[in-house]
């Protein structure tokens, strides 16, 4: 089976000042994992200031970017603004986008295809909301996140998909290491039978929701889950801890 190396991302949403990122920065600078792949996603606002500061192995994101290259886009950022500061990975759809913003499965396939040709690595955001797993269609909410996605991919390898159930985002209610790997294992087997058996053993698919220095180790055993997107904990020194959930 290829081997998928672990993936950590850090999404620090709208939160820090230089001050604290300052701090951040510290911790950061001390990673020296090469069994783990570690991703930083500061606000716009600090990408420039972060990614001139790391001096570690962590590579740095963007939140989110459009779709289009440029033009009359008040208030957006292209993924060739982001190349050109040495930003290589982009978050792109994730629930907050979605569910505060309004984003559809449309919008985020056409972000998704323009990054990838734009020469970015992806991490597109999938996830059910609590009503929907208690509906039982969390399968149908997933898989046809997942199509609008993988009808704008041709090369797997620049993509991380990020399984985060919306009821375990921010809520301190993290999936058991049973409730992700069973979606996990779903969604390996949705791109075994859409697109390919070598996409689906290489291609990692991270989980995300309340994950902390706690819960890690036990989630990261999961045959299916390949690392993490981590929100809150991402501001805190447990962050260390996270990345080294497999190690
Ligand atoms: O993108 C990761 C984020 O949605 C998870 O947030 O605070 O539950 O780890 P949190």
């Amino acid at each position: 089976m290829a081997e998928r190396k672990f993936f950590v991302g850090g999404n620090f949403k709208m939160n820090g000042t230089k001050a604290s990122l300052d701090d951040i920065i510290t911790n950061l600078n001390t990673v020296n994992c090469p069994v783990t792949d570690v991703v930083v996603a500061p606000p716009t606002l600090y990408l420039d200031y972060v990614i001139n500061k790391i001096t570690s192995q962590v590579q740095v994101a963007s939140q989110n970017c459009y779709k289009v290259s440029k033009g009359a886009y008040t208030g957006e950022v292209s993924p060739a603004m982001l190349t050109d500061i040495g930003v290589n990975w982009v978050v792109l759809g994730h629930s907050e986008r979605r569910h505060v913003f309004n984003e559809t499965n449309e919008l985020i396939g056409s972000k998704v295809k323009h990054a990838l040709e734009s020469g970015l690595s992806v991490i597109p955001c999938i996830g059910e909301k609590l009503d929907e797993r208690e509906a039982g269609v969390t399968e149908q909410v997933v898989f046809e996140q997942m199509k609008f996605i993988k009808d704008n991919v041709e090369d797997w390898t620049k993509v991380v998909i990020a399984y985060e159930p919306v009821w375990a985002i921010g809520t301190g209610k993290t999936a058991t290491p049973g409730q992700a790997q069973e979606i996990h294992e779903k969604l390996r087997k949705w791109l075994a039978d859409n697109v390919s058996e070598a996409v689906a053993k290489s291609t990692r698919i991270i989980y995300g929701g309340s994950v902390n220095g706690g819960n890690c180790k036990e989630l990261a055993k999961g045959k299916d889950i390949d690392g993490f997107l981590v929100g809150g904990a991402s501001l805190k020194p447990e962050f260390l801890d996270i990345i080294k959930a497999n190690a």
